[in-house]
């Protein structure tokens, strides 16, 4: 049984994941706005590195049934309909479309998880659903990846602190997991922070920058644990909810 953590994307992209459960953290904010978007009824989401890839994709859709979603630099792309703020993703706004979404770091990470048994998507918002998924493929002897995202290719504290709370509770009460020293640091970062995400989020250099930018409601979606007990899967090139019709 092996858990281990890789906190950059391109740590994940060079990973070999075949045969391993990955849960991809972004927790500020595509993985968190990913969960939310399926919570709120979206039909799929469709994570993609870039944005040109995106609107090629688009055109194989009817306008009417996608929305357009990303983000540079924290802001909407020009011309799409949705940002990256997980408040945007009402059910108004995204029940029943497919979301075709590129953002800085997350999108990336999701679309570098290669060879996965399952790739699933992790914030603290589906932390207790997405930790049991986790217990029982360690159980069942599927070894663990947990990857974040990181920011611009470096450790980012918030993905970092999330991971290590995920790596607290999938190990609780399991002997023999062999852990990588990332996941070791992770855990004990975790346990330092306690309940204090928002703590984590305003130390962190892009929680302090989202913030600035005037998303500062955007940190308190992304702390609320357990707020959408869903587990988004990412396989045949989109993400959608782990249901009745697809139980693993
Ligand atoms: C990312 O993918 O880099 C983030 O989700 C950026 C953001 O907070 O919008």
């Amino acid at each position: 049984m092996r858990l281990d953590v890789f906190l950059t994307a391109g740590e994940l992209a060079g990973a070999d994941c075949t045969g391993r459960v990955v849960a991809v953290i972004d927790v500020l904010r595509a993985s968190t706005t990913i969960v939310t978007a399926l919570a709120n009824g979206a039909r799929a989401v469709v994570p993609f590195a870039d944005a040109d890839e995106l609107m090629t994709r688009a055109r194989q859709f009817e306008r009417g049934d996608v929305r357009l979603a990303g983000e540079r630099r924290m802001l909407p792309i020009e011309g799409f309909d949705l940002g990256n703020s997980p408040a945007q993703f009402t059910t108004d706004a995204v029940g029943g479309m497919t979301v075709l979404m590129t953002t800085t770091n997350g999108t990336r990470a999701l679309v570098g998880a290669q060879g996965a048994v399952d790739v699933v998507v992790a914030a603290y918002v589906n932390l207790s659903v997405v930790t049991a998924m986790l217990r029982t493929a360690l159980r069942g002897g599927t070894d663990v990846v947990i990857a974040c995202a990181g920011q611009d290719g470096h450790y980012a504290l918030e993905d970092a602190a999330c991971a290590g709370r995920y790596v607290r509770m999938v190990t609780r009460r399991l002997s023999g997991v062999a852990m990588n020293d990332a996941a070791h640091s992770c855990a004990l970062l975790a346990r330092n922070y306690g309940d204090e995400i928002g703590t984590v989020f305003l130390d962190s250099a892009h929680g302090r920058a989202l913030a600035d930018a005037g998303f500062r409601e955007d940190l308190a979606l992304c702390a609320a644990v357990d707020a959408y007990p869903i587990v988004p899967v990412f396989t045949e090139r989109q993400i959608t909810k782990l249901g009745i019709d697809r139980e693993r």
